[in-house]
């Protein structure tokens, strides 16, 4: 059993942040520093609490425009990511080890999306799975080169607006 909530950042408790930056952080591949700093500055979080915890997160997250011009630099994506084409990045999957594979991810996904009211998005991940179901289910495809990552290979993909 489990419950499915959208908050804003301020109002997520200190205690639930936490938890979403340990969830994320513990799914691999981005920074703990990166994933503190930008939790606060997400439009929404999405959050699943399961018997009292939390135990899969996703966010809508506004993306600096540092990190943007970053991805579409020549030495990773190399395409234009234009802010008022993809104005919102979908991001901070994370399900607990123990509720995987039971759809929980796609459930967060698709909650994050219908935050985002028909705007633009854009992702990125170095998941397989991420890649070549969820996303691509969600009307993501993936777009530039792929680049080296933390750990593995990372792919952009867009979902243009409605
Ligand atoms: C990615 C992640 C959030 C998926 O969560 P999940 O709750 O297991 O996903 P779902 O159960 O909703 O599965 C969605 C689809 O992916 C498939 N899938 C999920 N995990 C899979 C795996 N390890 N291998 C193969 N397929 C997998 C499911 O079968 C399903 O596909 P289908 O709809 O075609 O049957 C989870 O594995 C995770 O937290 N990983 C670590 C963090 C991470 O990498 N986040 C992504 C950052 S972009």
């Amino acid at each position: 059993m489990f419950h499915i909530y959208t908050l804003s950042p301020g109002e997520a408790s200190e205690a639930q942040r936490d938890a979403m930056v340990r969830l994320v952080v513990a799914g691999g591949g981005i920074a703990e520093a990166a994933v503190r700093a930008g939790v606060p500055r997400a439009e929404a979080l999405v959050l699943c609490i399961a018997r009292g915890h939390v135990a899969g997160v996703a966010a809508l997250k506004v993306p600096q425009p540092g990190y943007r011009a970053g991805l579409t630099s020549a030495t990773k994506s190399g395409i234009a990511l234009p802010p008022d084409r993809f104005p919102r990045e979908l991001g901070y999957l994370a399900v607990e080890p123990a509720l995987r594979r039971q759809g929980l991810g796609r459930i967060l996904c698709t909650e994050a999306l219908s935050l985002a009211r028909g705007r633009g998005l854009f992702a990125t991940t170095g998941l397989d799975v991420m890649r070549d179901h969820i996303l691509p289910r969600l009307g993501f495809v993936a777009a530039g080169g792929i680049w080296q990552g933390q750990a593995e290979p990372v792919a952009l993909m867009v979902r243009p607006g409605l």
